[in-house]
């Protein structure tokens, strides 16, 4: 039998049984998240690896975050999809949340950037393709990730892509179908996030065009130059709003016609689903191929090296320590619905959606893939709830203007202050005595009162 689901935070008195840090032994560094490390880990009994997300808990209690983290492990324990970094169990220590996810030792998109630059077009392609499989995912279920970027692509052992980093996304409901809330990188944020319109689903598609045109030509589509002032980012925020994308000439056609319609501003005429697949770009491909992870990734990892950069050890060696202070016990109920574990998430013999061939199958029916459950149940949880998205994009390709077409553009990293993770709250209203967030995003809370108090000492 798998490990129990633990109560409370007994998997801190350590009881065998219970999921907890006891039946893990931890590995190196991977990366760096908003609250803490990710470090790869071995599980003592089966050997099998995996990666876990710590987030200290006073940092999360600090920012006020811990709804948005709440948030984002209960979504996560609903999705399962091969294009996504799944969640297999969540446990806590007396300092940590922790989250167990699939290991994927090919590091992320980022990483790769930061050594080569740009990648060629088919790669490009193929990872195009396992955004758009997980985006399909994702929007079906009226989820709108928010923060595609490099840093959130990370690349399984055999060069398959998977969207992580959920900890701002949004999951609409028929009570409250659209958001307008300031959330997002700025680089790769949708002029109407920008604007604070009010926003369904295509801002993704925004943010995964700027992701790809930054994968192919070396540098963001609005690209502000470091040594140029922008302390408030009103440049990048105008060039976003105002400026159209260039191309470096040796893309093809298609593939400046493909990112170009991803940028289109208006989100109602911006390239979504399902035109998506149908565009030129994508003439010939095998959807079904890449569903069924049956193509051959055109970048294979180095299984022998950890593609993870170095900086990572570096601040290891300087010893960043965790925060650490006891916990009020109405901190401690903050993260009382923590703990989850998938079922049969340590179960050799039932893979998880990420794992190719034995438990989940992929299909296509009219141009969209339906992922089916490992148990054989069908689609999962069956999607048929409207969308309401006005599909305004225009029915043939369009084409780039010759005048954004140069000769080059020189590759270049965004500027670092403008990769922070940019969440907004909405107005507070005050609920039972706790301070809660209404209307638009109701994840980011506020601390309880005694956090607070805490604080101002
Ligand atoms: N499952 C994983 N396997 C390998 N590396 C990972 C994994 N999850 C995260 N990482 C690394 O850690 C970084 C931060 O993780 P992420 O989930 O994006 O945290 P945050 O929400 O704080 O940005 C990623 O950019 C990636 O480099
Ligand atoms: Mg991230």
């Amino acid at each position: 039998m798998g490990p129990k689901q633990s109560k409370d935070d007994d998997t801190i008195d350590g009881d065998p049984n219970v999921l907890g840090p006891h039946m893990f032994k931890m590995g190196r560094v991977l990366g760096k998240g908003a609250f803490g490390k990710v470090l790869a880990v071995t599980k003592k009994d089966t050997k099998k690896t995996y990666a876990v997300k710590l987030l200290n808990k006073i940092r999360v209690l600090e920012r006020q975050s811990y709804k948005s983290v709440l948030t984002e492990r209960k979504l996560l324990s609903v999705i399962e999809c091969p294009f996504v970094v799944n969640l297999r169990a969540a446990y806590q220590t007396e300092t940590d949340l922790c989250m167990v996810v699939d290991l994927m030792s090919g590091g992320d998109v980022r990483f790769h950037l930061s050594k080569e630059y740009f990648f060629d077009e088919e790669r490009v392609k193929f990872y195009a393709a396992s955004c758009v499989l997980g985006l399909e995912y994702l929007h079906t279920r009226r989820i709108c990730h928010r923060d595609i970027k490099p840093d959130n692509l990370l690349l399984d052992e055999n060069g398959y892509c998977h969207l992580t980093d959920f900890n701002i996304s949004v999951q609409y409901t028929d009570a409250k179908p659209t958001a307008s809330n300031f959330a997002g990188t700025k680089p790769y944020m949708a002029p109407e996030v920008w604007q604070k319109q009010s926003y369904s689903l295509e801002p993704d598609w925004f943010s995964l065009g700027a992701t790809l045109y930054e994968m192919v030509v070396g540098r963001v589509p609005f690209y502000i130059e470091p040594f140029i002032q922008d302390p408030d980012s009103a440049l990048l925020k105008k060039a976003i709003l105002e400026d159209k994308p260039h191309f470096p000439k040796r893309l093809t056609r298609e593939c400046m016609s493909f990112l170009y319609s991803l940028l289109e501003k208006s989100p109602q005429k911006r390239l979504k689903l399902p035109g998506v697949k149908q565009h030129p770009w994508f003439k010939g491909y095998d959807w079904e191929k890449i569903a069924n992870k049956t193509a051959k990734p055109p970048f294979e990892p180095n299984k022998t090296k950890a593609n993870v950069m170095g900086i990572h050890d570096l601040e290891e060696q300087l010893g960043e320590k965790p925060k650490v202070r006891p916990l009020t016990d109405e901190e401690k109920r903050c993260f009382e619905d923590w703990n989850w574990v998938r079922e049969n998430a340590f179960d050799d013999n039932k893979a998880l959606a990420t794992q190719v061939g034995t438990s989940t199958t992929a299909g296509t029916t009219s141009g969209s893939t339906v992922f089916h459950d490992k148990d054989k149940k069908g689609p999962i949880q069956a999607v048929s709830m409207k969308l309401n998205i006005a599909d305004d994009s225009p029915k043939a390709a369009q084409e780039v203007p010759v005048d954004l077409i140069e000769d080059d553009i020189k590759p270049s990293s965004p500027r670092q202050a403008d990769l922070k993770q940019e969440v907004e709250a909405t107005p507070v209203a005050n609920i039972g005595g706790w301070v809660t967030n209404v209307a638009t995003d109701s994840r980011k809370g506020s601390a309880p009162k005694d956090v607070k108090k805490d604080k101002k000492k």
